[in-house]
């Protein structure tokens, strides 16, 4: 199902909404998150509402799709330290129940085993948040990942680095591999929210409408999810055809 508005404002207004709903519904939902510029409006949208109408987070946990290896959780890059910074801070979920993948771990593969061991443990995801690359990659799942992978260690694309340079001083310093949720972990989600704006997002998206299931293109892989949602700004929508425009609601 797509979800088309005018304004980015509008777009995470309702993303905030579809969370809280979640929350209210389900207290001890199991939330999927992600990082991004496109969930920073998101995320303050969510704040604001619950400093208007309080909710009870005590039983709420949380996992986040990504984290680059190399960078601490104090690394003001690290997606830790953005989650922190734009979330977790001024919430009051218990630290326990959040969780993110560990960019120091020393031994990353039994680490990312125990991640997607710990989201089947709490029953999968309830809901899973999700942002696009403009290569398609969820998560950071780029190009080519298999379908039913599980969480596991990524070298990230030539394009990811670039697109993601603009968070660092340096292109140079943008890390070269990371850790994410498999694209399986991500489909196991009871359900899915894939948020895309501005016109960076326009083409991925119009590709995406486009494209078969096919692993090449990895956001693909939710056209399979029985419970998808598209929300999109007039920007990301830019290319969308008619049909498309014309189903969303
Ligand atoms: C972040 C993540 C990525 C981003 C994507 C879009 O946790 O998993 O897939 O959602 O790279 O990033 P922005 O929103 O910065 O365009």
């Amino acid at each position: 199902m797509y979800k088309i508005f005018d304004t980015v404002d509008e777009v995470s207004r309702y993303t905030a909404q579809r969370l809280l709903a979640k929350i209210k519904a389900a207290p001890t939902a199991v939330l999927g998150l992600a990082t991004g510029s496109t969930m920073e409006p998101v995320y303050a949208q969510m704040l604001k509402d619950i400093q208007q109408a309080p909710v009870d987070l005590s039983k709420l946990t949380t996992f986040n799709l990504d984290e680059y290896i190399g960078l601490s959780a104090q690394h003001p890059q690290s997606y830790n330290y953005y989650m922190y910074q734009h979330l977790f801070n001024q919430l009051n979920i218990p630290a326990r129940n959040v969780h993110l993948p560990d960019g120091l771990a020393s031994d990353v593969e039994t680490a990312c085993q125990a991640y997607s061991n710990a989201i089947e443990a709490m029953g999968g995801l309830d809901l899973q948040l999700l942002g696009i690359g403009s290569n398609g990659h969820i998560g950071f799942n780029e190009p080519q990942t298999c379908f039913n992978s599980r969480t596991h260690i990524v070298e990230l694309s030539e394009q990811t680095r670039i697109d993601n340079g603009r968070f660092f001083d340096d292109q140079n310093e943008v890390p070269t591999h990371a850790i994410t949720m498999g694209i399986q972990d991500i489909l196991n989600a009871k359900e899915i929210i894939l948020v895309a704006t501005g016109s960076n997002k326009t083409e991925i998206m119009a590709q995406l409408f486009a494209s078969a299931i096919d692993e090449a293109l990895p956001a693909s892989a939710l056209k399979q999810h029985k419970n998808l949602t598209i929300v999109l700004d007039r920007e990301a929508a830019a290319l969308l055809p008619e049909q498309a425009l014309k189903s969303a609601v």
